[in-house]
């Protein structure tokens, strides 16, 4: 995923265009640049490889007065991270940035003979079939541009300028998002709304198969049959404290920290707590309809997929007759899978704009199934499309790693299951603790975050020196496990794989010796037991273990312990998530890397 910036308008285009990129970066930070054009036509093209600071270095060198400009920032899909394939490529009198993935740029290419090619990537194929049709003189930017996109397969968001049309920008979207803020005598362009907050509150959310032809006090939105487009601007809810780091070090601690705040954001007007019941108004099901469900498929890919997994355990708990399948997005998608007809899909994407998780969205869709969104990002694309929806409320979510989108998205879709529950008649004594335990959730998460940073970065310089490490959990804990390992994978780049506990005896234990820690997850309850002897099995054989516990008689001889005191006995897990969080995040500081943009990964893969 990359982002895309642009501006037109009275003021410098550099300051929005650099400022635009610095606030996208979460997206993709190979390699970035910015085209600007003057009045006279003249186009100033600035890239550099690595991060945003690169660029802006080259740039301090270079200020341009040009109103008109846009910029990317990369991840890169076709060709290395490197200056010559950073965006934005310029091919004869054009000038593009691109977001997504053009499957047939090679015939394309084959087809531009005239064309001598710098780079590998297939954005610039792209630039040069537009300017096939700009070169001509018989069309306009904007006419070129769908000229060339009528012969395009794949994904673009894309913006267009040339120093043939030096007011004006063109801007197209198909599968990569591309949002357009309203402004006074300016109009820009970004991949998300986030990098228009506090330059306009007016928004344009272009959709599939839309063209835009933008100036400082015009946008023509037509589709690529040149039909017009009565766009839709929108109130942007995003606000400039929401983006920024107030006063943390970094995006991931602050995130982590927010969750109290976050999840109550996801409850608010949703729970009554005095009857006991739970109301969600997006998915427009009637309680005929929720009363009519026999099957949930829960779909998502990393953490998304660990929140319907852990969601899963618990609707199964309280809704009768309901099977529950959490699936893979990538995987699901091609798998030829046959779903009953009374059947309901969870869509589970904080970006809203996971390539694989909408394809499976639209896959599902073709079967007539309805499909429930549990999504972040407002106006986003799986938002636009499922048939409903509860949004989270978590706010930006920017570090890379998913952290409050994890826990609201479980509580969304608990709450979702309740609903179920209500309609098919679960009694109340039945669904009250749930709803009793998600009122107290954010209270409880804040007790905990009262004392875990400290005791969590106290044993994380123990733990940073291991390249290897095993997370362990029993049924709601299992999931948790999953979603722990993935968060210290992804971040500090351990090799951190979890498993369930009753697996050990049947493979993993193999792998306990001093090139590993295990991190252990010991809630109370029935199980707890069982995973005292697994705990036991693994001290047998030399493990390094580290007991995550809500038990606060935990006695055993471990290496490490961290203790969680609490009053409620369903949602702990939700709970022992926060200290895997923490450990990822101070191991990830003590070994000195980037926590908020990890290497090789982006915050929304929105390519397949
Ligand atoms: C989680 O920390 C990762 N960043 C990644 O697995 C992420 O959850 C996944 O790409 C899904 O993203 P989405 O929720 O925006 O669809």
């Amino acid at each position: 995923m990359c982002g895309i910036v642009g501006y037109v308008g009275k003021n410098k285009a550099q300051g929005f265009l650099l400022s635009g990129l610095r606030r996208l970066e979460y997206r993709g930070y190979d390699s970035a640049g910015i085209a600007t054009v003057a009045n006279d036509g003249t186009v100033t093209l600035i890239r550099a490889k690595g991060k945003i600071d690169n660029l802006e270095e080259r740039l301090a060198e270079n200020r341009r007065q040009d109103n008109v400009g846009i910029g990317h920032t990369r991840w890169a899909t076709h060709g290395e991270p490197d200056e010559k394939n950073a965006h934005p490529h310029r091919a004869g009198d054009i000038y593009l940035v691109h977001n997504g993935i053009i499957e047939n740029y090679k015939e394309l290419k084959k087809a531009l003979s005239g064309y001598e090619f710098a780079s590998e990537t297939d954005s610039e194929v792209l630039a040069a079939l537009i300017d096939s049709f700009y070169g001509q003189g018989k069309y306009s930017l904007t006419d070129a541009v769908v000229q060339a996109l009528k012969l395009v397969r794949g994904t673009y968001g894309i913006a267009v300028i040339s120093g043939r049309s030096p007011e004006e920008i063109v801007v197209a979207r198909s599968g990569s998002p591309l949002v357009i803020g309203v402004g006074h005598d300016e109009t820009l362009i970004a991949s998300d709304a986030s990098a228009l907050v506090g330059h306009t509150k007016r928004a344009i959310y272009l959709n599939d198969g839309e063209v835009a032809k933008l100036t400082s006090n015009s946008i023509e939105v037509r589709t690529l049959n040149s039909e017009p487009v009565s766009a839709k601007v929108e109130e942007i809810e995003t606000n400039l404290a929401a983006i920024q780091k107030g006063g943390y070090e970094h995006f991931l601690l602050k995130e982590i920290m927010e969750q109290p705040k976050s999840l109550a954001e996801t409850l608010r007007g949703r729970v009554n707590s005095k009857n006991h019941t739970v109301h969600l108004g997006g998915p427009e099901l009637s309680e005929a309809e929720l009363r009519k469900i026999k099957h949930l498929i829960i779909v998502g890919c990393g953490t998304a997929y660990h929140a319907g997994l852990l969601a899963g355990y618990y609707i199964e708990q309280f809704t009768p007759e309901i099977t529950i399948e959490t699936v893979i997005a990538s995987e699901y998608r091609y798998r030829a899978a046959y779903i009953p007809k009374d059947s309901v899909a969870l869509i589970v994407s904080q970006s809203g704009e996971t390539a694989d998780t909408l394809a499976c969205l639209r896959e599902i869709k073709k079967q007539g199934i309805k499909t429930i969104g549990i999504v972040n990002a407002i106006g986003s694309t799986i938002a636009r499309e499922v048939d409903g929806g509860t949004y989270v409320h978590v706010g930006p979510e920017i570090s890379v790693a998913s952290t409050k989108a994890f826990t609201s998205q479980t509580i969304a879709m608990v709450m979702f299951g309740l609903t179920i529950a209500q309609a098919k008649g679960v009694k109340n004594v039945i669904l009250k603790p749930y709803i009793d335990e998600i009122v107290k959730l954010p209270e409880e998460i804040s007790r905990v975050l009262e004392t875990a940073p400290q005791e969590v970065e106290k044993i994380s310089k123990k733990y940073a020196k291991y390249e290897h490490s095993i997370y362990l959990g029993r049924d709601t804990a299992y999931p948790t496990a999953m979603e722990g390992a993935l968060k210290l994978k992804e971040v500090s780049y351990v090799d951190a794989n979890a498993y369930a506990f009753g697996e050990l005896k049947h493979g993993p234990l193999a792998l306990v010796d001093d090139r590993f820690f295990e991190l252990a997850f010991l809630p109370k309850g029935p199980l707890y037991d069982k995973s005292i002897s697994n705990v036991q099995e693994v001290m047998a054989r030399g493990g390094h273990v580290v007991v995550v516990t809500n038990d606060d008689a935990f006695d055993m001889p471990v290496e490490s312990v961290v203790k969680i005191t609490t009053s409620i006995e369903l949602f702990v897990p939700i709970l022992m998530n926060l200290v895997s969080q923490l450990l990822a995040y101070y191991i990830t500081i003590e070994k000195g890397y980037d926590v908020d943009q990890p290497r090789n990964l982006a915050k929304s893969v929105t390519v397949e």
